[in-house]
């Protein structure tokens, strides 16, 4: 068995010797470069575009939005975005022109000396102005998507309760920041069919973006993954944006046109966390149990509805988090402003749901005077309870327990009252904060069943076996994991088995590797087709796959995914099963602030959680300490400085990622109870350690400073801030 074993990384020798060929590396014959130019006004009509002096214009290639042979738009789950603006900007990162030439030094100058004349339109740049709706920007409200949950009767329950807690919880935008910034090469033949090589999440969802605005079919728009440096939910969708623009550029140029953008670049006009704003009104009991929570949810879009309606669906149903509440109302809107689109960010909206309710469980604890650990406890959903959309936990979760584990883990209540007795007289003040959360596991509601992924297993004539899946590897053990269930489920080594590149002229449409879907949703498939494959050989009695190819031909096996047949949703209503599993976690945080410099640092961190089955324990911990460090970097440092819609901060010496002296030890520790549909038990594991840190963090300088944080970041400002409000 390789399952459990820490078996080398498929790609660990290539990377680690430099082998690995990413977009910028790749060089095609008479490729140019491509840049895009960008409007800069936050939104309004465009009057007039000037080609400057001092540039050699008749050599430069130049795409607009006439240039487009299809249709205008990026295409996702809205046609609303543009591919290039035709006439008006909603942004200030907005592509208008795109320019191509062989010299990059050149380009650069072109660049520089266009001039884009915009009109200015009246703008909304905050998410209070977008909700105000003084100044409609999208559709008739500002508001993209509005959903409600409800359960009981909300109203009752506030009426009834002995408190009533209030209040208004709000993070800021995060930049995914992955190694690798965004880029593509694309060549379109003379026939029309365009390929495209990039850094991306999901092959199929670019080439269903190039499909419409080429007016061309699948099989004349093929895309192909090559090695990429990290996603974290920013190259789900933006690829397809930089692939659509080199395909333009290299139709017009007559040949392979490679665009990668620089960090400033990448910081400022990619995708990110959308900004959000949570109120919660919660019912109380004297003795701890929450009667009832209201809940109004809100995130900031941008200019495009992009997948705002997803990351929001998400957000709402991870809102009321791990707890068993008869009575809830949950209000979710994801509203329109002028900044740049947001998107897929790693938890995908339930980051800042959970923020907000993990940091107002410790403002209802300290209202009635209990341990925050003992509120959570005694709200604690059971299996065979029910969540927020009325979905019973089938899943064999004792949430007690993972609180127990990380209490005890990080000595918690020794600690607190220690820090208590030693603040009063010290400089640096400690605390101890935690958060109970839950993640769900693949696409909400029937996304699976819509996706309808397939996988194929081949054995090949050299004796090998080959998993084709479009799922990609972007650093966090795609190809290792299929290997190791491939290898187990046919009973061959881990070195037999290779994982194709994710090329859509070659594998199945696997769905895109987001959502924490790839072990459980994807592997899942690659079992059952491994096992097909495995049957087949029995079967035709040969000796080996080399044996079984040479004689019988081709060994091949394609498995389709089943949805666990219990699952049942109501798209409109938000009832019913929202995920087929969850994963299940309690961290707890200690940090330490300076009340001279107001600075917070995590010292300690304990991760404890329940994700069914650790498939790779190197890989397992490494998904708990990157995302934990994200969270960090989330709740205290990673402050985006917004000037009229635009990143004002947009390079690593002033957007403040933690590096290996911010973070602490990270002590993570597995449960393990095995999910029947995934495989060897797996559930997701790859976006809940994003949804703890940042309200364990926060609880943890509440208890250190006895002041509330509302909004993160919870910079040094805005510590003293709080401080300064609290006191008047
Ligand atoms: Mo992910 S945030 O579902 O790409």
């Amino acid at each position: 068995m390789t399952i459990g074993a820490a078996v080398p990384r498929k790609e660990a020798v290539p990377k680690l010797t430099g082998a690995a060929r990413y977009v910028d590396d790749l060089v095609l014959p008479g490729m140019i470069h491509g840049v895009t130019v960008r409007s800069r006004a936050p939104r309004g009509r465009i009057l007039a575009i000037r080609f400057g002096s001092g540039v050699p214009w008749d050599e430069i290639v130049v795409v607009t939005a006439r240039d487009i042979p299809g249709r205008n738009c990026i295409r996702l789950l809205l046609d609303d975005q543009p591919c290039l603006a035709d006439g008006f900007v909603n942004h200030p990162e907005e592509p208008v022109l795109l320019l191509a030439h062989a010299d990059r030094a050149l380009l650069d100058r072109a660049r520089a000396a266009v001039e884009i004349d915009v009109e200015p339109a009246p703008a909304v740049l905050t998410l209070a102005d977008s909700l105000a709706g003084g100044t409609v920007v999208w559709g008739t409200d500002n508001i993209f998507k509005e959903y409600r949950i409800e359960k009981g009767d909300v109203d009752r329950a506030l009426a009834a309760a002995d408190v009533v807690v209030e209040g208004t919880y709000e993070t800021g935008a995060q930049e995914q920041l992955y190694i690798e910034p965004q880029g593509a090469i694309a060549q379109v033949d003379r026939d029309g069919a365009v390929t495209v090589w990039g850094s991306m999440q999901c092959p199929y969802y670019v080439q269903k973006a190039l499909m419409p605005l080429f007016a061309v079919g699948p099989e004349k728009a093929r895309v192909i993954q090559v090695e990429t440096g990290g996603g974290f939910g920013g190259k789900e969708e933006y690829p397809s944006m930089i692939a659509a623009h080199a395909a333009l550029l290299a139709r017009k140029a007559g040949r392979p046109v490679k665009i990668v953008y620089d960090r400033e670049e990448d910081m400022a006009a990619t995708t990110k966390r959308h900004p959000s704003r949570t109120r919660h009104r919660t019912a109380l009991a004297r003795d701890g149990r929450i009667l009832g929570l209201d809940i109004d949810f809100v995130i900031d879009g941008g200019a495009y509805a992009t997948l705002s309606s997803v990351v929001l669906s998400r957000g709402a149903i991870h809102a009321a988090g791990p707890y068993e509440c008869a009575d809830l109302r949950i209000r979710a809107r994801a509203v329109a402003t002028n900044a740049p689109p947001h998107g897929a960010f790693r938890g995908f909206g339930a980051p800042q749901s959970i923020f907000a309710l993990e940091r107002h469980l410790d403002e209802c604890a300290a209202r009635l005077g209990m341990a925050p650990d003992e509120l959570r406890r005694r709200n604690f959903v059971q299996k065979g309870g029910t969540l927020a959309t009325g979905q019973v936990v089938r899943d064999d979760i004792d949430m007690g327990a993972l609180l127990d584990e990380a209490l005890a883990r990080s000595d918690f209540h020794e600690r607190r009252r220690r820090f208590a007795a030693e603040n009063p007289t010290s400089r640096v003040k400690r605390g101890m904060g935690l958060a109970a959360f839950l993640h769900g596991t693949g696409f909400t509601g029937a996304g699976e069943k819509h996706l309808q992924s397939v996988v194929a297993v081949e054995g090949t004539a050299e004796g090998r076996v080959r998993v084709l899946a479009a799922s990609t590897e972007i650093g966090q053990g795609t190809n290792t994991v299929f290997a190791q269930i491939a290898a187990d489920a046919l009973g061959v080594p881990y070195d037999a088995v290779d994982v194709a590149q994710p090329d859509t002229a070659h594998v199945p449409n696997s769905g895109p590797t987001v959502a924490s879907r790839t072990v459980t949703i994807v592997g899942k498939l690659v079992e059952a087709a491994a096992r097909d494959v495995k049957a087949a050989l029995a079967a035709s009695g040969a000796a080996d796959i080399a044996d079984h190819v040479a004689r019988h031909g081709p060994l091949r096996a394609v498995a389709e995914y089943l949805q666990p047949p219990y699952v049942s949703w109501d798209e409109t209503t938000f009832r019913g099963d929202a995920y087929g599993a969850f994963s299940w976690a309690v961290y707890v945080a200690q940090v330490a602030v300076d009340t001279v410099t107001f600075e917070a640092r995590v010292e300690d961190f304990v991760a404890v959680q329940e994700v069914g089955r650790v498939m790779h324990p190197v890989l397992a911990v490494g998904q708990i300490e990157g995302g934990v460090a994200q969270g960090i970097g989330w709740a205290l440092t990673e402050n985006v400085v917004w000037r009229d819609g635009r990143m004002a901060n947009c390079r690593m010496t002033d957007y403040i990622i933690p590096t290996s002296v911010d973070v602490p030890p990270i002590r993570a520790f597995f449960v393990e109870s095995p999910y029947a549909y995934g495989p060897h038990g797996a559930k997701g594991i790859g976006e809940l350690p994003m949804d703890g840190p940042a309200p364990a963090i926060a609880n943890a300088i509440r208890d250190a400073l006895g002041v509330s944080p509302t909004r993160i970041p919870a910079t040094p400002e805005t510590i003293e801030e709080t401080i300064e409000e609290a006191h008047g």
